[in-house]
């Protein structure tokens, strides 16, 4: 009855304005009859209180989930879980993601936390590999078919072509490579998924098909920071990231049956002044409604969540107290100091900034002899890692195995945040006809440096 309804629809040209016909179609099943489950893998890479932030934003995406009526046994979080009980945490067993904000961390479930938060794991949640995971965790994973919408968001640090880890980095094609297996295997009907991390862009430029029913949103373009936000004096930390913390409070204000994914899209992309949110994908769904993705419970029974008033990017207090995500240690180090009342907590905190700006230099030193091992003329070596010679990555094979190099002889990428800001000058190599093998050979010659604190 339903087809031949549609069938008529379409034979009578009814379309709604600015949408295409399939669109109009797509629309209509989301506001009408429901098919099909809501399943949600929430997924913070991080661990720290310097990342507090990543914790926080993962936590508020599960309360949303949660307000708007999907069940926990359909929720699969994986988050290193240190933060609600840290020592450093003035109201232990709270977490909170906007200044004076409401506890988010209550009732969120533990699927996967502190050792079990990998790269491998993530990908077997996301593959549906209970066997995989049988004695890991609550073992839970994605258990959705055909007919299901998947919605994943992902949070953390990150790196062109890669997304961190607390111990390890997710490689952008593992990414892709698990999104097309599920598609394959008939494990989702329609899939959306929000990546905050630097460089998000480029998990999906060149890499994610737009004919797989997956629509991404990125925090970035392939070549920007992400901004963290709401630096907190009382807990010295940053709260939330800039994207995360704008896509979120419209949610929390927003009627989902209403505003479709383009809506949301269009409007986070013009608050988020720091970088540029981009989507990626199959763009057809962003004529689908944000219920369908976040929680189809009826808005008049969700409590009522204010948000700040925003008038300009001035006192908006998430964007005036934005950095550069790599640049939130220094951020964090220098309110410290600021705070630091004794001639003896100023000086430590003034040497806490003088090695980490000691340390980060080394990093980018190492990076440089290891492009000039592999050039053998130090003139090209400048030329690559100078920060204003940019490539897209073409040739992931050679980029992912020299990421992988400098990440098991140099610096741990994932202990040692900063180390990520030097990966540009890999991408050079390996598009200027550099193989990864000179890469490994230059690592292992030249990073034999004794163990150092982590770079942040
Ligand atoms: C990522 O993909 C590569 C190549 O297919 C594979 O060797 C590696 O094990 C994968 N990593 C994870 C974490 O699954
Ligand atoms: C940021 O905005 C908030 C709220 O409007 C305001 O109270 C605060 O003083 C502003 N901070 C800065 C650094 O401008």
């Amino acid at each position: 009855m339903r087809w031949f309804f549609l069938t008529i629809l379409v034979l009578v040209g009814v379309g709604v304005q600015g949408y295409t016909l399939e669109e109009s179609l797509l629309e209509m099943e989301g506001d009408g009859e429901v098919r099909g489950d809501l399943w949600a893998v929430l997924l913070a890479g991080s661990n720290g209180w310097f990342n507090y932030r990543h914790q926080a934003d993962v936590c508020h995406a599960y309360q949303i989930l949660h307000a708007h009526g999907v069940p926990d046994e359909r929720i699969i979080v994986m988050m290193y879980d240190d933060i609600a009980y840290n020592e450093q945490n003035p109201t232990p067993g709270k977490i909170i993601n906007r200044p004076r904000g409401p506890d988010v961390y209550h009732g969120v479930p533990k699927d996967y936390t502190g050792e079990d938060v990998t790269p491998e794991n993530f990908l077997k949640v996301l593959r549906g590999d209970a066997e995989g995971l049988r004695g890991v965790g609550s073992g839970k994973v994605l258990g959705s078919g055909p007919n299901d919408r998947v919605f994943i968001n992902m949070v953390d640090h990150g790196a062109p072509g890669l997304f961190a880890f607390p111990d390890d980095i997710l490689h952008a094609e593992n990414l892709t490579n698990a999104l097309l297996y599920m598609h394959n295997n008939g494990m989702y009907n329609q899939l959306v998924i929000y990546v905050e991390s630097c460089e998000s862009g480029s998990l999906f430029q060149r890499l994610l098909p737009s004919d797989i029913e997956a629509y991404a949103l990125s925090a970035s373009s392939p070549r920007q920071h992400s901004y963290a936000c709401y630096m907190d004096d009382e807990r010295m930390t940053y709260l939330g990231d800039v994207f995360s913390v704008k896509w979120m409070e419209d949610t929390d204000v927003e009627n989902l049956h209403k505003e479709t994914l383009k809506k949301q899209f269009e409007l986070v992309r013009q608050e988020v002044t720091t970088s540029t949110v981009m989507h990626w994908g199959e763009l057809r769904l962003g004529g689908q409604k944000v219920a369908r993705f976040l929680g189809n419970q009826d808005p008049s029974s969700i409590p009522q969540i204010q948000r700040f008033p925003m008038r300009s990017t001035e006192d908006d207090p998430c964007l005036n107290s934005s950095i550069a995500s790599p640049d939130a240690p220094l951020g964090i180090y220098k309110a410290q100091l600021r705070h630091a009342k004794t001639l003896g907590a100023k000086r430590y905190w003034k040497e806490q900034i003088e090695a980490l700006t000691m340390n980060r230099l080394l990093v980018k030193l190492m990076m440089w002899k290891v492009v000039a091992e592999v050039t053998g003329d130090r003139e090209k070596a400048s030329q690559m890692t100078s920060s204003s010679h940019i490539h897209d990555i073409s040739r992931w094979g050679c980029y992912t195995a020299s990421v992988r190099a400098f990440h098991e002889q140099c610096f741990n990428l994932a202990h040692n945040p900063y180390a990520t800001r030097v990966l540009n000058s890999l991408v050079n190599l390996c598009e200027h006809g550099y193989t990864s093998d000179q890469v490994l050979a230059a690592t292992k010659k030249i990073c034999i440096h004794p163990p150092m604190p982590p770079v942040l």
